[in-house]
C-alpha cells in the first residue's frame, strides 16, 4: 500500500480518513447489479443498523448522495398532507430542515432556539401542546454541527411519546455519540459516510423503524430519487439500489466500518474527547473563547469566536494552517463572527498539539510578542 500525503481535516466532515480506507476504493471494476455487490450493500446496511438499533426492528436504507439527501429523503417521504411536522431549529442544520420542508410544501411548525443555548424543554413541550394542528412528526438535529451543541434527543423522545414520530439528523454524531433508537423513541435517523464513520463522502443513509417502512407511505410521493419506501422495498426485492450506487465508496465504507469495530465506538468517542480537551486547554492559553459551555457540548466541533485583533483575518489563518497540512472551517452562525475546528476523523492528540503550536505562531505574529502555547 503506497502511503498518501496526510492532510489533517479539522473540518466537521468530510473528516480525515486512514490510508486503508482510501485504498479500499481501488478495486476491480464490478457491475453493482452483481450478487457480490448486493451482498456488500446488505452487509454495510446491517452493520450501520447495528450501531444504533436491533436489525430485527430497524433497517438501513442507503442512498447515493451527501448527508442532506438522507435528511430530505426522510422528511419528504414520511410527512403526508395530514401530518404537521415540528422542526427544532437551533442552528444551520435545523434551518436546512425547515428549507427542505418548505420546498415540499409541508405543513410545519418551527421551534426556534438560540444556537448557543441548550433547548428549553418546557417551551418545546408548550409549543407541541399549543399547536392548532396536532403535531405528528418532529425533526431535530442531534449534534448541531454549527456550534457543537448536543440536543437532548432522549428527553425529546420522551416528549414525543406514541403520538409523534421523531426524526433525528444524526449526521455528525453517528458512530461516536451513543444512540439507541428504540430506547430514545427515534423512528427515523439520517447520517452519512464521511463524518465519525471516517469514510469517504458519497453515501448517506436513513435508519428507520421497520414497522414504518413496512406500512404504506403517507400519500402519493412528491419525491422520486429520494423516495425512502421505494428505495427500501426495491432493495428488499432485488438486493440492488434503484439507481447507480457509488461503487468504490461502498468498499471504503465497508473498510471504515471494520476499522470502527476494531477501535470500538466508545473508544472512538473517548479519543475525540481527549483531542477536544487538549484543544480547549490550548485555546484558553491563546485567549480564544468558544460558543456554548462544556455542558451539553459534543466535544467534537468547536465554534471559536473570532478575535478582535488588528490584522486578524480568517482566510489568512486558514491559508497559513493549510500550507502546514491542517484544514479548518469558517463559522456558520449568522449573528456572530466565528470559525470552526472539528476534532473528528482519523486524528490524534499529537495532531491537535501541532495545530495549537501553529495557532500560537500565527497569533504570536499578530501580537508581535510572546503569547504561544509553548509558554
Ligand atoms: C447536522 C448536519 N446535518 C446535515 C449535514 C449534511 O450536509 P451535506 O449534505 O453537506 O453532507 C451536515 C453536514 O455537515 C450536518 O453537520
Amino acid at each position: 500500500m503506497i502511503p498518501l500525503q496526510r492532510n489533517v481535516l479539522l473540518t466537521p466532515g468530510p473528516a480525515t480518513t486512514t490510508d486503508t480506507v482510501k485504498w479500499a476504493q481501488v478495486v476491480p471494476d464490478i457491475c453493482p447489479r452483481e450478487e457480490h455487490f448486493g451482498n456488500l450493500m446488505d452487509e454495510v446496511s446491517l452493520e450501520l443498523t447495528k450501531l444504533v438499533a436491533d436489525p430485527l426492528e430497524y433497517a438501513t436504507v442507503l442512498f447515493c448522495g451527501s448527508g442532506t439527501a438522507a435528511v430530505e429523503a426522510i422528511i419528504s417521504s414520511v410527512t403526508g398532507p395530514d401530518d404537521t411536522l415540528l422542526i427544532v431549529n437551533n442552528g444551520a442544520y435545523g434551518k436546512r430542515m425547515c428549507e427542505i420542508a418548505a420546498a415540499y410544501g409541508l405543513q410545519t411548525v418551527e421551534f426556534r432556539s438560540a444556537p448557543q443555548l441548550p433547548l428549553d424543554m418546557t417551551s418545546l413541550e408548550q409549543c407541541i401542546r399549543s399547536s392548532e394542528r396536532p403535531i405528528t412528526k418532529l425533526a431535530v438535529v442531534h449534534h448541531e454541527t454549527t456550534t457543537g451543541l448536543l440536543n437532548d434527543i432522549e428527553a425529546i423522545g420522551r416528549l414525543c411519546g406514541n403520538e409523534i414520530d421523531m426524526i433525528v439528523d444524526a449526521m455528525s454524531s453517528f458512530a461516536a455519540v451513543p444512540i439507541r433508537m428504540k430506547e430514545m423513541n427515534i423512528r427515523y435517523l439520517a447520517a452519512s459516510s464521511n463524518k465519525c464513520l471516517q469514510s469517504t463522502a458519497g453515501i448517506s443513509f436513513a435508519v428507520a423503524d421497520k414497522s414504518r417502512l413496512d406500512s404504506p407511505p403517507p400519500r402519493r410521493a412528491s419525491n422520486y430519487y429520494l423516495n425512502l419506501h421505494a428505495q427500501y422495498s426495491y432493495f428488499l426485492l432485488h438486493r440492488q439500489m434503484r439507481f447507480t450506487p457509488p461503487v468504490q465508496t461502498m468498499y471504503a465504507l465497508k473498510q471504515a466500518i471494520d476499522e470502527l469495530k476494531r477501535e470500538g465506538m466508545t473508544e472512538r468517542y473517548a479519543r475525540y474527547v481527549k483531542c477536544w480537551d487538549i484543544l480547549i486547554a490550548g485555546l484558553n492559553r491563546l485567549g480564544l473563547s468558544f460558543i456554548g459551555s462544556e455542558e451539553g457540548h459534543s466535544k467534537m466541533v468547536t465554534s471559536i469566536i473570532e478575535p478582535d485583533l488588528p490584522g486578524y483575518d480568517f482566510y489568512e489563518l486558514h491559508d497559513f494552517l493549510f500550507s502546514n497540512g491542517f484544514t479548518i472551517y469558517p463559522g456558520k452562525i449568522k449573528e456572530l463572527s466565528t470559525f470552526r475546528i472539528a476534532n473528528i476523523g482519523d486524528i490524534s492528540c499529537k495532531d491537535i498539539e501541532e495545530l495549537l503550536t501553529l495557532l500560537g505562531h500565527y497569533f504570536n505574529r499578530l501580537h508581535g510578542r510572546g503569547v504561544t502555547n509553548d509558554d
